[in-house]
């Protein structure tokens, strides 16, 4: 009787344990299956044939006439987290689909730039072949540039040790197959823990976006432009220095210089012919704004930029090292307060801060060391919160 008590307990556990691993890797596969069906296609102008031809053609699987050729090795089907220079196969099918009378056969017949010549040597493209990649290409276009796909670990550990935790709970009270209950206490103290710090990690992150650096609709580099090139920042964010808004380039300022730098040495052709088609077609390119303040609090670049000194890298890090640009720091209100604790204002730099005539007089005569921005009101409600 003892044994088969025994038995039930390893069964039992081994239960929790597969009931984990199941649980875990659903989580997992559903976080990776991509949308519908990738065969669907458009009623009529291809056949799911078609499709499936143009996709080997692009990932190399089979040969054009004019050899073998791993288009997808470039033109890569789906999103990196890094920069990818050469056009994706989303951004192809973009093209295509923006210009009905667009032509791969044409563009590879007769290509323009260094980077079109020399990446595409050799590469010849038959009208049925054409076929076939359109035909790929639509059902990119259909299904987006995709998400990237990262293995939802927090998440993992989350549900399982939620299930550890119900399990354990279950045997204490009801089954009672394992006896010794120090290992119930273990499972409950543990999950709790880890629970409550997400918890509370989570909440403290609500509507935070700490890291945030979406693709941008042109492969804009900062670290080319402001590194590289040694741009001044406000060359483009021309009104951060009497505006509260540090503002973003228009299409002209772009122009000053890409109406004769024609190609990038990264990029070729692709990118910067996208402020060209945007200013021809006299649409604003649609820049993903990245930093974001909640509408309850306000903030002016001036009052920082001119009147307080502060370098741009303070508050956004090093943007002059980012090829996608990325929000680096909280943008919390601790985080503007611990700054404004910290930082002296220096008053003999700016005439702007007569205003604070008393104060300014003492820092004058040597009465006070320095004053803080905090000092000048930068812990005050109302300056942040109108
Ligand atoms: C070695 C990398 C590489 C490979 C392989 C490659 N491409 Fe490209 N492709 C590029 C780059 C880079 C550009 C952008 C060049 C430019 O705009 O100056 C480009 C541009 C293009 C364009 C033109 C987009 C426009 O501006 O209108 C088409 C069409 C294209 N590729 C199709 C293909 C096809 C089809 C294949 C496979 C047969 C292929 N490419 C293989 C790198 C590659
Ligand atoms: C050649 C023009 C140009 C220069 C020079 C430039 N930027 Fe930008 N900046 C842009 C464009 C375009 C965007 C929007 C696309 C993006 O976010 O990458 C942008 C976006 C930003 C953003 C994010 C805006 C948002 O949406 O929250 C910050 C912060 C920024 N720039 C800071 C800087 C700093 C700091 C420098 C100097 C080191 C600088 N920029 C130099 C053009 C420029
Ligand atoms: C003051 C001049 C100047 C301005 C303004 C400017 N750029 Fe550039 N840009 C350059 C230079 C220089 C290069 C490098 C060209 C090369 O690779 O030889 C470049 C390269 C690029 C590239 C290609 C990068 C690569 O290596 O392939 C893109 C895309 C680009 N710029 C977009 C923009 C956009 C969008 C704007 C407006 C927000 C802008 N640029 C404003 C000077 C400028
Ligand atoms: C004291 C911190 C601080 C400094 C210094 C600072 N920024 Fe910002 N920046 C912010 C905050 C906070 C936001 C978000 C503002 C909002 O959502 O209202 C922001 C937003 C932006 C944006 C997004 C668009 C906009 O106009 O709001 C750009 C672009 C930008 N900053 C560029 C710059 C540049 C360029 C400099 C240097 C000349 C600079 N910033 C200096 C904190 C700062
Ligand atoms: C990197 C340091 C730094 C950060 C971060 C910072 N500030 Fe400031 N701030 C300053 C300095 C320095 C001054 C003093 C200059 C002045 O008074 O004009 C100042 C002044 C101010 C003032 C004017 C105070 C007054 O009444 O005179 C306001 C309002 C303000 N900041 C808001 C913000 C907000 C909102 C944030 C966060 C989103 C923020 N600041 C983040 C450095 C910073
Ligand atoms: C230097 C600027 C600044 C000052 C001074 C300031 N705040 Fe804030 N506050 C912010 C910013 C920025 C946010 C939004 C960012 C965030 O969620 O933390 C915020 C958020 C808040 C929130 C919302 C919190 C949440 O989680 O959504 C409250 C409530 C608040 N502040 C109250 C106050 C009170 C009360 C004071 C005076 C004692 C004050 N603030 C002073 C900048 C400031």
């Amino acid at each position: 009787m003892k044994k088969t008590g025994k038995n039930k307990g390893q069964f039992f556990l081994s239960l929790c344990l597969l009931s984990v691993f199941v649980l875990t890797a659903f989580l997992t596969l559903s976080s990776f299956s991509g949308s519908a069906d990738p065969y669907d296609t458009e009623a009529g102008k291809y056949t799911r044939d078609d499709l499936r031809r143009g996709q080997r053609l692009f990932k190399g699987l089979m040969p054009f006439s004019s050899g073998l050729h791993d288009c997808a090795s470039c033109h890569y089907p789906s999103r990196t987290d890094t920069m990818n220079w050469n056009p994706s196969a989303h951004d192809l099918a973009m093209l295509w689909l923006e210009d009905d009378d667009y032509s791969i056969r044409e563009k590879l017949a007769m290509p323009i730039g260094t980077r079109m010549i020399e990446d595409h040597m050799g590469m010849s493209v038959t009208e049925q072949e054409e076929h076939y990649l359109e035909a790929y290409l639509m059902e990119v276009a259909r299904r987006g540039p995709g998400e990237l796909q990262a293995i939802p670990v927090n998440a993992m550990i989350f549900w399982g040790l939620g299930i550890l935790m119900a399990l354990a709970i279950i045997d204490l009270l009801v089954t009672k197959k394992i006896k010794t209950k120090v290992f119930h206490v273990l499972i409950l103290v543990v999950g709790l823990m880890v629970h409550m710090q997400y918890a509370v990690a989570e909440s403290r992150n609500l509507g935070r976006t700490e890291g945030y650096a979406p693709d941008q609709p042109i492969k804009f580099s900062h670290q080319i432009h402001s590194g590289q090139h040694e741009i001044d920042c406000q060359y483009c964010h021309t009104i951060s220095k009497f505006s509260p808004s540090a503002g973003i380039p228009s299409n002209n300022t772009c122009l000053n210089c890409h109406s004769v730098i024609r190609e990038g040495t990264n990029s070729g052709r692709f990118e910067i012919n996208k402020i060209h088609r945007a200013e021809a077609s006299g649409n604003a390119v649609s820049w993903i704004r990245v930093h974001k303040l909640p509408d309850h609090s306000v903030f002016s670049h001036a009052q920082h930029v001119n009147a307080g000194g502060v370098e741009c890298q303070d508050c956004h890090g090093p943007v002059e090292t980012m090829h996608i640009l990325m929000q680096t720091s909280d943008l919390s209100m601790g985080w503007c307060l611990t700054c404004h604790r910290d930082s002296n204002v220096d008053f003999s730099a700016n005439p702007y801060f007569q205003t604070y005539q008393r104060l300014y007089e003492k820092v004058l005569n040597g009465e006070l060391d320095a004053v803080t921005a905090a000092e000048l009101g930068g812990e005050d409600c109302m300056s942040c919160h109108h």
